[in-house]
């Protein structure tokens, strides 16, 4: 057991026909660790994810979670040892409540079976459930409002609220302030960074000041091979860093 890392890629590698996305991946991330990956467009940020969490099939490596191989393991197989990600908007149920969106989830993942044998009075259950959960994001007063007549970033929340349903050790956010407005950016990170200190976050995010100000360790990917990793201050002195990203348009440039 290298126990030490809540999650460790070796040589993680996937390619889409001939074009290698993924290109030799080794990732430590220690437990308890709040690390970003950045990279430009293109780089294979969400291809490591999707390999890293088995939602595909890695061409080739490895992937442990808390030191055990999970590479063999099916995406919801990974999820029961702790590995989970964030879900896309669409997921979110507009027209029901966001205690409701949260139950919904988990019912789903307790299964439909079990909820059918289930009393009615579980379901005050499964309501402290959600509340708990929701508190996680801080969203507990907004709990009986329709998730249609929340903002996008409070939406995202709740999304980021049903992947804790699983209870993981290991959470992997793939922009989680992706299409909201900037003035609700950093209050998603800021809640994701106020998550219990032991989950270990792994996120992916192009904002170079919200990377810079809520990462401890910064990962750089790019055309799908890890180019350097470190602080944000060694990331932010670091002159290819900067190279890759002014190279680019606008909105990579580093701050
Ligand atoms: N399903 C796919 N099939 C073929 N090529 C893909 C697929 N998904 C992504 N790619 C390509 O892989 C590269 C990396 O994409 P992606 O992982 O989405 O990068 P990033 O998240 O860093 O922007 C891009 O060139 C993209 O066009
Ligand atoms: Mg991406």
């Amino acid at each position: 057991m290298t126990g030490s890392h809540a999650i460790e890629t070796q040589s993680l590698t996937l390619r889409y026909g001939n074009f290698t996305a993924v290109d030799a991946v080794s990732l430590k991330v220690p437990n308890g660790a709040r690390h970003a990956i950045i990279g430009p467009n293109g780089a294979g940020k969400t291809s490591f994810v999707s390999a890293l969490t088995g939602s595909v099939r890695a061409t080739s490596g490895g992937v442990l979670l808390g030191g055990q191989d999970v590479s063999r393991l099916s995406q919801a197989q990974r999820v029961r040892q702790g590995l989970a990600r964030t879900f896309q908007i669409n997921q979110l149920f507009t027209g029901l409540t966001v205690l409701q969106n949260i139950q919904m989830a988990l019912i789903e993942q307790e299964g439909l079976s079990q909820v059918f044998w289930r009393a009615i009075p579980s379901r005050g259950h499964l309501a402290d459930e959600a509340r708990a959960l929701l508190a996680l994001v801080q969203l507990e007063s907004f709990e009986s409002t329709p998730v249609a007549s929340l903002a996008y970033g409070q939406r995202r929340l709740v999304e980021i609220a049903i992947a804790l349903a699983t209870r993981p050790k290991v959470l992997i956010l793939d922009e989680p302030a992706a299409g909201v407005p900037a003035a609700q950016s950093e209050l998603i990170f800021e809640r994701i960074s106020a998550l219990p200190k032991d989950m270990t976050l792994l996120f992916i995010e192009h904002d170079m000041n919200l990377v810079f100000r809520f990462a401890e360790r910064i990962s750089v990917l790019v055309s799908g091979s890890l180019m350097t990793e470190g602080t944000p201050a060694e990331i932010r002195a670091d002159d290819r860093v900067r190279e890759v990203y002014l190279g680019r348009r606008g909105h990579h440039a580093l701050a």
